[in-house]
C-alpha cells in the first residue's frame, strides 16, 4: 500500500500515511487513503463521542433552515446527513457567506461538535444529537435550483423522463443511491461465492458475429471490411461453451448482453448477466450450485436464510396450474381443468373446443363477485389481447349464478363445476376455451389480474419480500413455429435432450423434452440455463435435421463451434441470471431501471447524453454505409 500511496501522490490525487491531518484524521489516514481536500469525518458519524472535537466535512447542501437570522444547513455526503449550524451574531461574516447558498451547492465545512439543544434532538439520524458550529465555510460550486425534489417521496412522484434526463441529480435521492450499493454488494457477494469455488472470470468479446438464432442484434458496420458487420452479443453462450472445449472447467463472468428487444418494466436493450458454465456437471450440480449462490447472496445483501432446495415445477404442470412458465407461487387461484366435464355441453363454444383437441379451464377468483362491469370489460379486453375469443364467466352474489353463459349448463355441468372449482357465494369464475397452451395463456394472465383486483379489495396479501423460489424444467425442446412451419428451439440450439428422450428426435421432436432448467422468483424469470449438447454429431443433428437449417449455413454461423467439438469437448452445462431483475427485486422495485445507473427510455432512448443520434456523412462514408429513412 505504501507503494501505491506514493503513486497516488505523485499523482496528486490521494494522501495517505504520514500527512499533516490533525487529530482523527491522521489515525484515518493509516488505515486508508484519504483525498488530500481531506474531511475528518463524514456525515453519518459524528455522535456525542466526538463532542467539543474540531471537524471538516464535504458534501452537498441538502436543506437550508432560517432561524431568525441563524441558518441551519443539513449537509449531505454518500453516507448521511450532519447538522451545520451558521450564527451571524458570532461571525457576521461567515453568516453573510452563507448566506449565498442554495439547495445542492458543494461545500466543505469546519467547525465544533456540539450538543443539539434539548428538544430539538433528531432521534431517526445516527447524527441527530449534534450538530456543527461553524467556523469557516468553502464554497466548492454553487448550485441551480433543482427541476424536482431530491427526496424519496417527492422524486417518486416526478415523470420518469425528468429524472432520467437529469440522472446525475436522480442518483442522489437516498432511494437510488441504496440501489447502486445493493447492486455493488449483489455482484461482490457473487464474485466472492464463484472464486470460493474454483470458478474464474474470463471476459468475452461485446464485438460478436451475427448469428440470427436468439433475439434481433445490434450490428456494428467494420471499416476495414466493407460491407461486413459485427454483431454485438446477445450473450456469452458461444465463447463459454468454447471456454469449456478450452479446459477452463469453471468458468463465470459478470458479463453486458445486447439484444434489440422491445424494452420493458423488466428488459433493457442492454443489460447484466451473471453467466455460468462448467464442466462434467449434470442438472443435480447445476441445481445445488446456484441455490448455493442464491442463499449466499439473500444473505449477504438481506441477511434472509432462504430455504434450500427449490420446489421443481415440470413445464406441463406449470403451465397446466398457473397458466404460465414463470409462476408466481405466492398465491393461489389455481387454473382448473374442464375439458372433460363440457364434451357433451350445450354450450357449443365450450363443446366443439373440448372435442376437437383443445382445452376448457377456469380459475375461481374466491371473493371476487363484486366486479365491476367496467372491470370485467377491461379483463375481457386482456383476454382478446393474448387471442381470446371471448371471456365467459360466473359471479354468485345473493345465492345465484350470474352469467351470459348458465342458461347452457346442465345440472351435471353445474355441479361438476361446484366441486371442481370449490364455487361458493362470492365467487367469481372465468373461463377460457382455446388450445391448450392458449388457454392455459389467457387464464393465466387473468390469474394475475384477478390478484391485483383482489389485492385492492384487501381480500389477498401479496408480500414482496416472500421469496418463493422454484425451478421450471422439463421444457420442450423444441417449440412448432407456425407461421414459418418449422420447430425453432425453445431456448437456444445448444440444449440437450433429456437422454431418454434422445431417440424422439427424428419421429416426434415436440415430445423431446430439453435438460433446460428456468428459476423463477415471484413470478420473473430471474435466470435460465441447460446442460448442452457436447457430440459434434448430434449438434450438427439438430441444426440440420431438426431446426432445418441448410448445411451451408450451419457451417458458416456455426462450423468452428461443430470443429472445437471434434478435438475433445466434455460434457458441460450452465445458466445465466438477469443480474438487473435479480437487484431489482432485492432493491424491492418493479423496474430494472431504477438499478442500472444509466438506463435507457421505453422508446430506447438516453435522455440525459441524448442517443441516439444522427451521425455525419464524414461516418457514414468511413463504414461504406447508407442511409435510407422511411418517409
Ligand atoms: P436467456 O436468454 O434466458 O439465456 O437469458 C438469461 C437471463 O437474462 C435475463 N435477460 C434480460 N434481462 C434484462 N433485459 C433483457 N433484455 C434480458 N434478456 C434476458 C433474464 C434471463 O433469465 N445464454 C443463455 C443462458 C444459458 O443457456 O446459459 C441465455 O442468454 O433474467
Ligand atoms: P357468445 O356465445 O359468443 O355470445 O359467447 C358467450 C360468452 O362466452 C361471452 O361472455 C363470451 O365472452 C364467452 N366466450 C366466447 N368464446 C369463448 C372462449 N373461447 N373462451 C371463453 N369464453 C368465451
Amino acid at each position: 500500500r505504501q507503494g501505491a500511496a506514493a503513486a497516488f501522490r505523485g499523482a496528486g490525487i490521494f494522501r495517505a500515511k504520514g500527512c499533516a491531518c490533525p487529530g482523527r484524521a491522521r489515525r484515518a489516514c493509516s488505515k486508508t487513503f484519504i483525498f488530500r481536500m481531506h474531511r475528518t469525518h463524514h456525515c453519518a458519524q459524528l455522535t456525542p463521542s466526538a463532542l467539543g472535537e474540531t471537524v471538516s466535512l464535504l458534501g452537498w447542501v441538502d436543506s437550508i433552515r432560517d432561524h431568525g437570522g441563524i441558518l441551519f444547513i443539513d449537509l449531505r455526503d454518500r453516507k448521511g446527513i450532519t447538522q451545520v449550524k451558521f450564527d451571524p451574531q458570532v461571525n457576521a461574516a461567515l453568516g453573510a457567506q452563507a448566506a449565498q447558498l442554495k439547495p445542492e451547492s458543494v461545500i466543505g465545512v469546519t467547525g465544533k461538535v456540539v450538543p443539539r439543544p434539548e428538544g430539538t434532538v433528531n432521534a431517526s439520524l445516527p447524527t441527530g444529537a449534534i450538530e456543527i458550529d461553524a467556523t469557516a465555510l468553502t464554497i466548492h460550486n454553487l448550485s441551480d435550483t433543482p427541476p424536482f425534489p431530491l427526496d424519496d417521496a417527492g422524486g417518486d412522484k416526478v415523470n420518469e423522463d425528468l429524472r432520467l434526463t437529469y440522472r446525475y441529480l436522480d442518483l442522489r435521492r437516498p432511494k437510488m443511491r441504496k440501489n447502486l450499493q445493493v447492486r455493488h454488494r449483489v455482484s461482490k457477494s457473487i464474485r466472492d461465492y464463484f472464486d470460493a469455488q474454483e470458478f474464474i472470470e474470463v471476459e468475452t468479446p461485446a464485438l460478436f458475429k451475427s448469428t440470427p438464432e436468439g433475439a434481433r442484434e445490434y450490428l456494428v458496420p467494420s471499416r476495414i471490411h466493407p460491407g461486413q458487420f459485427y454483431a454485438l452479443s446477445q450473450s456469452p453462450q458461444q465463447f463459454k461453451q468454447i471456454l469449456m472445449v478450452a479446459g477452463v472447467e469453471r468458468y463465470f463472468q459478470i458479463a453486458r448482453c445486447f439484444r434489440d428487444e422491445d424494452l420493458r418494466s423488466d428488459r433493457q436493450m442492454e443489460f447484466t448477466q451473471v453467466d455460468v458454465e462448467a464442466s462434467f456437471v449434470d442438472r443435480e450440480d447445476i441445481y445445488a450450485l446456484f441455490e448455493g449462490m442464491l442463499k449466499k447472496v439473500w444473505h449477504d445483501v438481506l441477511g434472509v436464510d432462504l430455504p434450500t432446495p427449490f420446489p421443481r415445477l415440470p413445464y406441463v404442470e406449470a403451465m397446466n396450474r398457473y397458466g404460465v412458465d414463470k409462476p408466481d407461487v405466492r398465491f393461489g387461484l389455481e387454473l382448473v381443468d374442464l375439458t372433460d366435464t363440457f364434451k357433451q355441453s350445450g354450450f357449443k363454444v365450450f363443446q366443439s373446443t373440448a372435442t376437437s383437441g383443445g382445452a376448457v379451464k377456469a380459475i375461481n377468483a374466491k371473493g371476487l363477485a363484486d366486479l365491476t362491469q367496467g372491470e370485467i370489460k377491461a379483463l375481457e379486453e386482456i383476454a382478446k389481447s393474448l387471442g381470446a375469443k371471448g371471456l365467459a364467466y360466473i359471479k354468485v352474489e345473493g345465492g345465484e349464478w350470474k352469467s351470459p353463459i348458465v342458461k347452457f349448463f346442465s345440472e351435471t355441468e353445474k355441479a361438476e363445476l361446484t366441486a371442481k372449482l370449490g364455487i361458493a357465494e362470492g365467487d367469481a369464475v372465468f373461463f377460457a376455451a382455446a388450445p391448450w397452451e392458449k388457454a392455459c395463456a389467457i387464464l393465466g394472465r387473468i390469474r394475475l389480474e384477478a390478484a391485483v383486483l383482489l389485492q385492492k379489495r384487501g381480500k389477498l396479501t401479496i408480500r414482496p419480500d416472500d421469496w418463493k423460489f422454484l425451478w421450471v424444467i422439463e421444457f420442450p425442446l423444441m417449440t412448432h413455429d407456425e407461421a414459418e412451419n418449422r420447430y425453432v428451439a425453445t431456448h437456444h440450439p445448444f440444449t440437450a435432450p433429456v437422454p431418454e428422450d434422445v431417440a424422439l428426435l427424428e419421429s416426434d421432436p415436440k415430445k423431446v423434452r430439453g435438460q433446460h432448467y428456468d428459476v423463477v422468483l415471484n413470478g420473473m424469470e430471474l435466470g435460465g440455463g441447460s446442460i448442452r449438447i457436447h457430440q459434434p454429431a448430434l449438434q450438427k443433428k439438430v441444426f440440420e435435421e431438426v431446426l432445418k437449417i441448410p448445411a451451408d449455413v450451419v457451417e458458416s454461423r456455426f462450423g468452428y463451434m461443430l470443429k472445437a467439438f471434434t478435438y475433445g469437448a466434455p460434457p458441460h452445462g450452465g445458466i445465466a441470471f438477469g443480474l438487473d431483475r435479480m437487484v431489482a427485486l432485492l432493491c424491492g422495485t418493479t423496474s430494472i431501471r431504477d438499478v442500472i445507473a444509466f438506463p435507457k427510455t421505453q422508446k430506447g432512448q438516453d435522455l440525459m447524453a441524448q442517443s441516439p443520434t444522427p451521425v455525419t456523412a464524414k461516418q457514414l462514408k468511413e463504414l461504406h454505409i447508407q442511409t435510407v429513412i422511411p418517409e
